[in-house]
């Protein structure tokens, strides 16, 4: 009796399978037609000239989930830039005007984590990504499933360059705020094009760190080609896209205020020890590159800006080369902080066109910056040059205008203004320099004055 329920069951079990048929030869025909080089789709082939025993219905249940979870390729080259990186799930901006994301589990991945395949740094079509469930996890998943929270970055640009580092950073910090700084992520997996990244530069990293409190862990997908299901995993794809002025101005000054916090910035100190002398300063500081796009006589244009700072009262002037600075001396020098002055206590940020400029970011709101750039920027460079223009508009700073250099000898061997000039070092036209930050001073010095202070921030490091 036993024996032919048995049967039975086997019967219907083997009919499903026959039923399943068609699904595993469509499923196959996906899998060759994407050519993921993937073998999850192997195990299926296994289990079904293995049925499920009988009284296993649930295991079978089970066994199906696993069988059906699909990767498809992480670069879909099917689709436009905006989509292509996990083409078939829609991001979504939430709470309105925040950057577009999606998150696993959730409602709109149906509970489903996030797996991720992906042993290719040079192809992102050769990465696949599949949606399972946490108790169905697909065949040759790697065991067990990452645990915590997993940051998942892809930019069309990079996570070394500090600049366009910190524009994939900012829907991070902003999306850890807003979730009470309750869960530090457990690791990154980057992505550009949807090829493995494994490097963040450390200014990055460092900023990373401080905004979110844990220590940058980059997942390199090592144990690739098997693949890893995430236990929570946010993926921002399109760096800012979606975030509005008001929510990118307030990720800022929780980066900023965090920043300075790792740092040992101690904003009360300088509050309330600085209030009255520190609305009576004005501290300039210029932010030196070395090399490419260097001053070519640093000390002459120190000593412009010298000049006029000594025009205005309490004004001070700082000089510094970028390329000494740690993280933290950026933010601002070690102890004691609040009698030294880089950025944190900066009102006039004076560099030339950089990376190193992204460091704007430290600075009070409202402090000003002024840029400078090599001849052919202006005539060439187009509307990129204008990136901290951009930033100061976010990041809550006055750009107060730029300075091109507009001479220079034409290069004999090549046409193209900007390719032969755009690295080579500024140099400097006195009388406009000292009109300039006369203006800039002045304007920043009276501002200073009827704000009645510094406006430390009090709220920035709120999560909320
Ligand atoms: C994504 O959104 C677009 C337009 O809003 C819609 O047409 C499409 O069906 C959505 N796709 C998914 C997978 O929800
Ligand atoms: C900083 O770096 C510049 C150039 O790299 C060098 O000339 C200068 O001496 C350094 N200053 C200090 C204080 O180390
Ligand atoms: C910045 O300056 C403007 C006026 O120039 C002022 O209205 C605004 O409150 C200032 N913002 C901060 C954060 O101090
Ligand atoms: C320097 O700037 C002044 C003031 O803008 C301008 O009149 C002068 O032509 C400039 N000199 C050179 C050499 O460009």
């Amino acid at each position: 009796m036993v024996k032919i329920t048995t049967h039975t069951k086997h019967v219907v079990v083997k009919t499903a399978f026959c039923l399943l048929l068609p699904l595993l030869l469509f499923a196959v025909v996906f899998y060759l037609h994407f050519q993921t080089q993937l073998s999850v789709f192997s195990p299926i082939c296994r289990c079904a000239s293995q049925p499920a025993v009988a009284g296993a219905v649930d295991d079978d249940h089970v066994e199906r989930l696993r069988a059906s979870a699909t990767f498809l390729p992480l670069k879909d080259t099917r689709h436009g830039a905006e989509t292509w990186f996990i083409s078939t799930l829609n991001a979504t901006a939430e709470p309105e005007g925040e950057a577009r994301n999606l998150f696993f589990p959730s409602p709109a991945s149906s509970g489903r984590l996030l797996c991720l395949s992906a042993p290719s740094r040079h192809d992102g079509a050769k990465n696949a990504y599949a949606l399972a469930w946490r108790d169905a996890l697909p065949h040759g998943v790697a065991s067990p499933l990452l645990p915590g929270l997993t940051f998942v970055s892809e930019t069309a640009y990079d996570h070394t360059n500090i600049w366009h580092g910190l524009t994939s950073l900012l829907p991070f910090a902003s999306w850890h705020a807003r979730n009470g700084c309750r869960s530090p992520p457990a690791r990154w997996a980057l992505f550009h094009h949807g090829e493995v990244r494994t490097e963040m530069s450390p200014w990055l990293a460092t900023l990373a760190e401080a905004t979110t409190g844990a220590e940058v862990a980059i997942e390199t997908f090592e144990a690739a080609p098997s693949p890893v299901c995430f236990e929570e995993a946010v993926v921002f794809r399109a760096n800012v896209a979606g975030m509005n002025g008001e929510r990118m101005l307030r990720a800022a000054d929780f980066m900023r205020c965090k920043a300075r916090a790792y740092c040992g910035v101690d904003a009360s100190t300088s509050k309330a020890g600085g209030g009255e002398t520190s609305s009576a300063l004005l501290r300039v500081t210029l932010l030196f590159r070395t090399g490419g796009r260097a001053f070519k006589d640093e000390a002459a244009v120190t000593r412009v800006f010298d000049k006029e700072c000594k025009r205005v009262a309490g004004c001070a002037v700082a000089a510094a080369h970028v390329s000494n600075l740690t993280f933290c001396e950026q933010v601002c020098p070690p102890v004691p902080c609040k009698s030294v002055r880089l950025l944190s206590s900066t009102d006039v940020l004076i560099s030339a066109h950089g990376a190193q400029m992204t460091n704007m970011l430290f600075m009070d709101r409202n402090s000003s910056v002024m840029e400078f750039y090599p001849l052919g920027w202006k005539e060439r460079a187009g509307g990129g040059q204008y990136v901290f223009r951009w930033m100061a508009g976010w990041a809550g700073m006055r750009h107060e205008g730029s300075w091109w250099e507009p001479i220079g000898e034409p290069c004999p061997n090549n046409p193209d203004i900007l390719d032969c000039w755009k690295d080579r070092q500024i140099g400097h036209n006195e009388t406009y320099f000292a009109q300039w930050a006369a203006r800039v001073f002045a304007a920043a010095k009276e501002r200073k004055a009827s704000a009645g202070g510094r406006p430390r921030e009090a709220t920035g490091c709120i999560c909320s």
